[in-house]
Order: structure tokens, then C-alpha cells, then sequence
């Protein structure tokens, strides 16, 4: 139905034939509610626009706060960020997941600093283009480093969208998308475009929010659709979730003469360059007694003497698109490994200095 009815008269008629009231409302309602201060409001820096919204990305705003002050205390330019070893960055940005992230940051930072003279790129088309960077992230540093009329779309505004216009649509659908990005940028004050995406970003995180919305202080209150018609808790509608890859990691410490071997993943997936103990992975998890049968196992140690001198008990982390289940096997060793090349033996107290995945981090940091 929407398809037939034009966006701009669809606002006006939703909105009473005052198509700037939903931008005048939410800017009133940034202004007066002091809600939500964080480092980079306010922020005019493209640089510093662009890592926090990188961060943001996948991550919660709390999280990600202390992540983006040791940032740019550590790298307070793009060229300091371009010139530091991928490692360092690495380091710096462990516990946060999701690591293309990490990797595009350093790749965008490094072609801004060689090929751009160090300067961010002003205009839409061109931050779009970066690596790492999607419709969402481009509207944000447009609009709150340049100013420029791009509206931000993504949940939390599909969200406010969804249940002021009342309109019954999932928001994982491109059709769906289309309307709510057309929506989206009619209703953006293009005098005001920098306070407008940060008032409805949080107007979603704080007022809008997907359970329990706080209506009874809604400024919207009154003309929202999904209020008046007992909508609220049902819009935006689910989306269909589908299943999580299982998979089954067992990572298994050698030691030897006081070192663990670990490896920097050279795999093209999620923990690329992160490193890590050595992994086996199977269709199921395995019990100890299981696992020193297997022939990886056995050829490793190569029939000299070993150790089980711990095993945790399984671990679970959920992804994205992944479940996770583990656990972490010690051996010790009287002998040196057989054929863990590209493999280091790295001291107990300097494994710290290596960016590993959380999945690892949080069994060090925990020892369950
Ligand atoms: N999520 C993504 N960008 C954000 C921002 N600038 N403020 C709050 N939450 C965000």
C-alpha cells in the first residue's frame, strides 16, 4: 500500500499537513533532554567521527566508550593511526570482536594518510566508498562532520519510524528498506542534519527503545500511530532469524620449557590475524580422553610423553551468525612439538601482549 501512496503525501497526511513537525519535535526534545552525554557528541573531527562510529558499529555505546578514549588518546591523528604497527592496533582494539572492522580501520587510516594527504574525504559518495564503511556510518560522519543532508537508518530508527507511521512492515526486507530509507531522508532537517541524526539515534536508544518504551514521556506521544492503535510492542514486526552455524573449537595449550605455542591466524574469516593456541575443530565437542586420540594429537606429540594438565569445562559465546562452543585443553610436553610451523613459543606473562578473540581472552581472563 505504501507503493502507491507517494512519501511526501504519506507524511503529510500522517502528520497532520506539517511535514517539518516529526525533525522541530525530536530537535526540541535533543536540546531539553541532556539524556545521553559521550565523548564524541558535538565532535567535529571526521576522524574521530568515523572511529567512534566504527566502534559503534557492533557494539554497545558502553562498551564502546573506553575503547574510543584509548583510541584517540593513542593515536590522536589519522596519521598517528596509519603509521602504527597492525598489531598495535590490534592490541588495542581486543575484546570489541567483529575484527574486519579493525582490519578496515587500518586499511582506510593507512590509503587516507598515502593517498588523501592525510585528509579525510568531504563529500557522501566518497566516504561511502571507504572500506568499512556502509550507507549507515556514511550519513553519520556526512552529516556530523560536513553537515551534509544525509539521514541515518538503521534499527533504532526503523524502529521510531515503524511505530510513529504505524507502518507494518519488516525492517530486514529490501522493499521495506527502500521506503524506510525514502522516509527517513523527507523527514531529516537539512538546516540541522548533524543534531537531527544524533537526536533520533537517541531518541531510539533512550525514549523508543525496543521493549518498554518510555511513551508516557514521549513528545511524540500523541501523534504516534503504533500508540493509538495498541501497536507499540509489535512494531517494527520480528524478523525471521536464521539458525547459527554451530561450531565445536577445542583449543589446546602445548607447553614446553615454561612456553605455549600460539599461531596468528592467517584464515580469511573473523579472527584474522588475531592469534590463537592451537585449534581443532569438529562436528561435536570432544572429551579429553577423546581427544588425545585423535591423530592430530598424536602426531604432535609424536609418541613422547604429555600431560593433560587441564581441561575447562565447555564454553559458549554467541555471534552474529555463529554459536560458539569450546574448550581449553593444557599439555604439557617433554619434547617440542611436531609440526607446528609458523607456530611461537611465547612466555605465560607475555601472552598478554598478543590480540587474541574474546572467546580466548575471556577463558585467560576468567580460567574456568
Ligand atoms: N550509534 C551509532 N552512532 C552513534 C552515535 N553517534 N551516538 C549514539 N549511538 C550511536
Amino acid at each position: 500500500m505504501y507503493h502507491s501512496v507517494n512519501i511526501r503525501e504519506f507524511i503529510l497526511i500522517n502528520l497532520n499537513n506539517h511535514p517539518n513537525f516529526f525533525a522541530s519535535i525530536l530537535l526540541d526534545w535533543h536540546r531539553h533532554s541532556n539524556r545521553r552525554v559521550m565523548p564524541w557528541k558535538g565532535e567535529k573531527d571526521p576522524y574521530r567521527i568515523w572511529l567512534s562510529e566504527v566502534i559503534l558499529q557492533q557494539t554497545r555505546v558502553e562498551q564502546g566508550w573506553a575503547y574510543y578514549q584509548h583510541f584517540v588518546s593513542s593515536f590522536p591523528t589519522i596519521r598517528h593511526l596509519a603509521a602504527a604497527p597492525d598489531d598495535e592496533v590490534f592490541k588495542l582494539w581486543e575484546g570489541l570482536g567483529y575484527y574486519s572492522r579493525c582490519r578496515n580501520l587500518i586499511a582506510t587510516a593507512r590509503y587516507i594518510a598515502s593517498e588523501r594527504g592525510g585528509v579525510f574525504p568531504d563529500s557522501f559518495e566518497e566516504i561511502l566508498a571507504l572500506k568499512g564503511v556502509g550507507p549507515y556510518t556514511a550519513a553519520a560522519i556526512a552529516s556530523f562532520a560536513f553537515e551534509l543532508p544525509h539521514a541515518v537508518v538503521d534499527g533504532n530508527v526503523i524502529r521510531v519510524l515503524a511505530r510513529v507511521f504505524g507502518m507494518n512492515m519488516p525492517s530486514d526486507d529490501p522493499s521495506s528498506r527502500k521506503i524506510f530509507n525514502t522516509l527517513a531522508q523527507e523527514l531529516l532537517d537539512p538546516a540541522y542534519p548533524a543534531q537531527y541524526n544524533q537526536a533520533i539515534m537517541d531518541f531510539g536508544a533512550t525514549v523508543c527503545m525496543p521493549q518498554s518504551p518510555d511513551c508516557n514521556s514521549c513528545p511524540l506521544h500523541s501523534d504516534c500511530q503504533a500508540r493509538q492503535l495498541g501497536w507499540v510492542s509489535r512494531l517494527p514486526p520480528r524478523k525471521q532469524k536464521p539458525d547459527k552455524k554451530k561450531r565445536f573449537l577445542h583449543y589446546i595449550i602445548f607447553d614446553h620449557n615454561g612456553s605455549l605455542y600460539l599461531r596468528k591466524r592467517q584464515e580469511k574469516d573473523i579472527w584474522q590475524n588475531l592469534f590463537e593456541f592451537y585449534l581443532h575443530e569438529s562436528d561435536r565437542l570432544l572429551e579429553p580422553a577423546e581427544l588425545v586420540q585423535q591423530p592430530f594429537f598424536k602426531k604432535i606429540v609424536n609418541g613422547g610423553t604429555f600431560r593433560l594438565l587441564n581441561s575447562s569445562p565447555p564454553r559458549r559465546q554467541l555471534l552474529t551468525h555463529q554459536e560458539l562452543t569450546g574448550r581449553f585443553f593444557r599439555v604439557r610436553l617433554d619434547h617440542s612439538p611436531e609440526g607446528l610451523e609458523g607456530f611461537l613459543a611465547v612466555k605465560e606473562q607475555d601472552l598478554q601482549k598478543h590480540a587474541m578473540p574474546r572467546f580466548i581472552v575471556s577463558y585467560l581472563n576468567g580460567k574456568t
